[in-house]
């Protein structure tokens, strides 16, 4: 299994969401964050003067999934996250050791 953790535009996400559901993809952890990339953030004109915000809103989602759907998941949410522009977020593969549904001790997602 496979942690995949993914760094998108916030405005993005309702229709990231639907992209997903479509594929199947329903469970998830989603996160506000901030953080910044390569261009540290933006230069925003205030009070006349040049102001750097480089810390900026992002939205993390979280899913794991099986090896053989991670190819698909991260097909789904490249097209459906991507505007062209800086920003568009990052995409990280983590391997998972173990999940445990509660109710049921079953240990697969
Ligand atoms: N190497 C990284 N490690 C951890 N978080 C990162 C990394 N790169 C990007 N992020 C996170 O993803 C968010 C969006 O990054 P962003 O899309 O700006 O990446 P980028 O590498 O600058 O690409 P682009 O040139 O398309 O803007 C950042 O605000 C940060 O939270
Ligand atoms: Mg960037």
């Amino acid at each position: 299994m496979k942690l995949v953790k993914t760094i998108i535009k916030p405005e993005r996400f309702e229709f990231v969401k639907k992209a997903l559901e479509e594929k199947g993809f329903i469970s998830m952890i989603v996160t506000d964050v901030r953080g910044r990339g390569e261009q540290k953030g933006i230069t925003l004109e205030y009070r006349g003067g040049l102001m750097n915000v480089d810390m900026l809103p992002k939205l993390q989602i979280e899913i794991v999934v099986k090896e053989k759907d991670v190819d698909s998941l991260i097909a789904t949410l490249t097209e459906s996250a991507r505007t062209g522009k800086f920003g568009d977020g990052k995409i990280f593969v983590i391997p998972v050791e173990k999940a445990i549904r509660i109710r049921t001790g079953e240990t697969e997602v």
